[in-house]
């Protein structure tokens, strides 16, 4: 039952295994915060805390009338702060009303307690399974002079340590304007935290960042019109001594894929309040009489156990109640892309020479990628047009499928749906159906405009065209791309007050063609994509069981991306293919043993022409894919432990403990060899059973666990990008 309700004090306390949000209605009006944190099973007296909170505000606050100038909002922890109602600080909801003013007091209305927990209609959310403890507690606030009904949902997910928060706005009165309004937003009463985000840009996705609050505000965000490389819809807040096993975190995240904002305020008595939501910054929703708004939304998660647990949790959620579908559970078939080996240069010939290759070596799905339609040869053109290229596929797509099909290899085909090529036939039809500023110089990026898919006749025709390709051939299989990012956002469609809607908008029309072609196609598996990892977060997952992690396929490169990822997103996830070498982003040459490791940490796959490989190396690709076969139920279904970090040191090492706890794979990489004598480092395991014994299979050493989780393996690097692969199992 994780929402308990004291009638008698009206106080609230939504709980899960370990964490706790209880808050309280003061005067049977206000919802105050008392506790985000631990949980607290006893909430005996706890109603106290809430005339502490409030009594004795600062000296000169101001104080609020309505309840006999006796508190200050200004210095408590609202539970869902507003603007300007003697609380001064940043807000998690500013409304704009119809007379100009930015005021707004929501109170208490009515609260309902239900097992269980909707999903959003119009926009991704996490959901639950006949026999989840869950319970939601959903509050109905009221704001009387705008006749607004604010609605906060929050579901406590028992097992996973996570609440998920849901905001919606219902409008009886007259027009106003959304100025504001954040997916989740909770007070800390301390500063003690160092805030961690992953930052980064193209091919260098998801680098962790870590660094001490202030006092004053600090964010990160995308305005770019997709969640980005630059930074990920995430944070988390981490107590001084948090390391990966050890101490308090909060981790926050939001299931959305456009422009967000996601920080905290420390205010000057170092209140912390955190926030995760839609940027603000362009963005306004008009809202009429009658009309309402959903937000997006927010995840929270608990730890005290450092990062490793908050990174399962996180994790796990993603991979069993965000994702969905048939390949949600099931293993995927290792697939071999054509990009790397070919770019736009290649026919019908070539692609069966890499395919013929690929399946010898147990390959189960060729993908071709882009330049299959138009006149695509480069990146410049084509995009919208998406009939096959019969000089490259004399037999269209249907006969190469049934060619790739034949051969005993599934077909999957790569699209970039929501661009348009400035020169494309589609482009010469539809010159208005791109974003665009009417009378300004339309920008490019990569040769291309993004679609308008805030109009719906846009989103159809997307649905249209996908639909008829989807159903004209056996393709099993769709790399959905978006290589740019927004600019030049406007169109001639929405009237001039509504066009900070539009990115918005985009992003609920995308979900809406994501989730039609998801349901259309039940049996297709959706990777998605955005200029490698540009777009990977928990709104997307919901649509893509795996998503592209990165372009760059280099393993060093791929060390630090994928554990960056880690920090919330599952190893099932990660698209992650072994690339030929020199790599052609960083120019690195890495072993194949260490390409093959790194990428068997993720969703594995290839990258490159096998039939370039020398006789021994494609024996090594044949060992790969059967030892990812054998060893995928631990990386993918179980728990990870970050145990070095390549961020800290020269090693790596992610250890896979399996469901049953039975089973280990333990990868350990290095990146160089320094000269003279170093340190030697030590790879300690965790979660094992102290009293049993282990077996490593590679070498047949048996190991107490004890033995493993306090002495472990002691590693020196004999040269550069050294890795090994450990499968080890308790002896029974
Ligand atoms: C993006 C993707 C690549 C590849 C190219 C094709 O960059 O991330 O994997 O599909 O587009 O143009």
């Amino acid at each position: 039952m994780p929402v308990l309700y004291d009638e008698k004090n009206k106080i609230f306390n939504v709980y899960t295994k370990n964490f706790s949000l209880v808050f309280g209605i003061f005067a049977d009006k206000l919802p105050i915060l008392i506790h985000c944190g631990k949980r607290i099973k006893n909430t005996y007296n706890i109603h106290k805390m809430l005339d502490y909170k409030l009594k004795g505000g600062m000296a000169f606050a101001a104080r609020n009338k309505e309840f006999n100038n006796e508190i200050s909002l200004e210095t408590v922890s609202a539970l869902y702060p507003t603007y300007g109602n003697t609380d001064v600080r940043m807000p998690a909801i500013s409304i704009m009303h119809n007379n100009g003013t930015m005021c707004s007091n929501f109170y208490y209305k009515s609260h309902k307690i239900t097992d269980g927990k909707e999903n959003l209609e119009i926009l991704p959310s996490v959901y639950c399974e006949e026999g989840d403890n869950v319970q939601t507690l959903t509050l109905t606030l009221y704001d009387e002079p705008s006749a607004l009904t604010l609605t906060l949902s929050y579901s406590a997910f028992y097992d996973y340590d996570i609440i998920t928060q849901n905001v919606k706005l219902e409008n009886a009165g007259e027009r106003v304007k959304i100025d504001r309004i954040m997916s989740a937003a909770v007070d800390l009463p301390d500063k003690d935290f160092d805030f961690v985000h992953l930052y980064g840009n193209w091919a260098r996705e998801r680098q962790i960042q870590r660094t001490p609050l202030f006092n004053g505000g600090m964010t990160v965000d995308s305005k770019r019109g997709s969640s980005s490389a630059h930074h990920n819809p995430f944070f988390a807040l981490a107590r001084k001594n948090t390391d990966e096993f050890l101490g308090e975190v909060f981790g926050f995240s939001l299931l959305y894929s456009g422009n967000f904002t996601a920080g905290v305020e420390v205010d000057s008595i170092d209140n912390t309040r955190a926030f995760i939501g839609i940027n603000p910054f362009n963005f306004g929703w008009t809202l009429e009489k009658g009309e309402s708004f959903i937000a997006p939304e927010g995840v929270m998660c608990y730890s005290c156990e450092g990062f490793s647990k908050m990174s399962d949790n996180f994790q796990k959620i993603a991979r069993q109640r965000i994702c969905r579908g048939k390949y949600r559970d099931i293993e995927r078939p290792v697939l071999l892309n054509n990009w790397e080996a070919t770019y736009f240069n290649f026919n019908e010939e070539k692609l069966i020479d890499i395919a013929k290759k690929a399946k010898a070596a147990g390959v189960e799905l060729f993908v071709l990628d882009d330049g299959w339609f138009g006149k695509r040869d480069d990146d410049k053109t084509s995009l919208g047009d998406w009939f096959v290229d019969k000089a490259k596929l004399p037999n269209g797509i249907d006969g190469l499928a049934k060619k790739i099909n034949d051969m005993g290899l599934k077909f999957g085909l790569w699209f970039e749906p929501e661009a348009i090529s400035p020169v494309s036939e589609l482009y010469k039809k539809h010159p208005d159906w791109c974003l665009h500023i009417k009378g300004r110089v339309q920008n490019e990026s990569r040769n291309e405009y993004l679609l308008d898919l805030s109009r719906d006749e846009v989103c159809d025709y997307i649905i249209e065209f996908m639909s008829d390709i989807l159903s004209s051939a056996n393709i099993e299989y769709i790399k959905w791309d978006m290589n740019r990012n927004m600019t030049d956002i406007g169109n001639e469609v929405l009237e001039s007050g509504r066009q900070c809607e539009i990115a918005h908008r985009y992003m609920l029309g995308l979900y809406r063609v994501l989730d039609t072609l998801n349901k259309k196609f039940p049996n297709v598996l959706f990777e998605g994509c955005s200029g490698g990892g540009g777009r990977f977060d928990l709104g997307m997952l919901q649509y893509f069981p795996q998503i592209w992690t990165s372009d760059d396929s280099d393993a060093v490169e791929r060390l630090y991306i994928q554990h960056g990822t880690s920090m919330l997103y599952p190893t099932s996830a990660m698209g992650a293919h072994v690339s030929a070498v020199p790599n052609h982003q960083v120019q690195r040459t890495t072993p194949i043993d260490m390409r093959g490791h790194v990428a068997m940490c993720g969703q594995f796959g290839y990258e490159l022409d096998l039939n370039k490989l020398s006789d021994e190396e494609f024996e090594t690709v044949k060992e790969q894919i059967k030892l990812y076969k054998k060893i995928s139920h631990i990386t993918h279904k179980g728990t990870m432990y970050r145990l070095l970090s390549p961020f800290e040191g020269n090693y790596t090492a992610w250890e896979f403990l399996s469901e049953d706890k039975d089973e280990i794979v333990l990868m350990i990489a290095n990146i160089i060899k320094r000269g003279g004598r170093v340190a030697a480092t030590r790879v300690l395991l965790k979660g094992l059973d102290e009293n049993a014994n282990y077996t490593v299979e590679n070498t047949g050493e048996v190991y107490g666990g004890d033995f493993l989780m306090n002495i472990g393996f002691t590693r020196k690097p004999k040269k550069d990008f050294e890795s090994e692969l450990l499968i080890i199992k308790k002896v029974k």
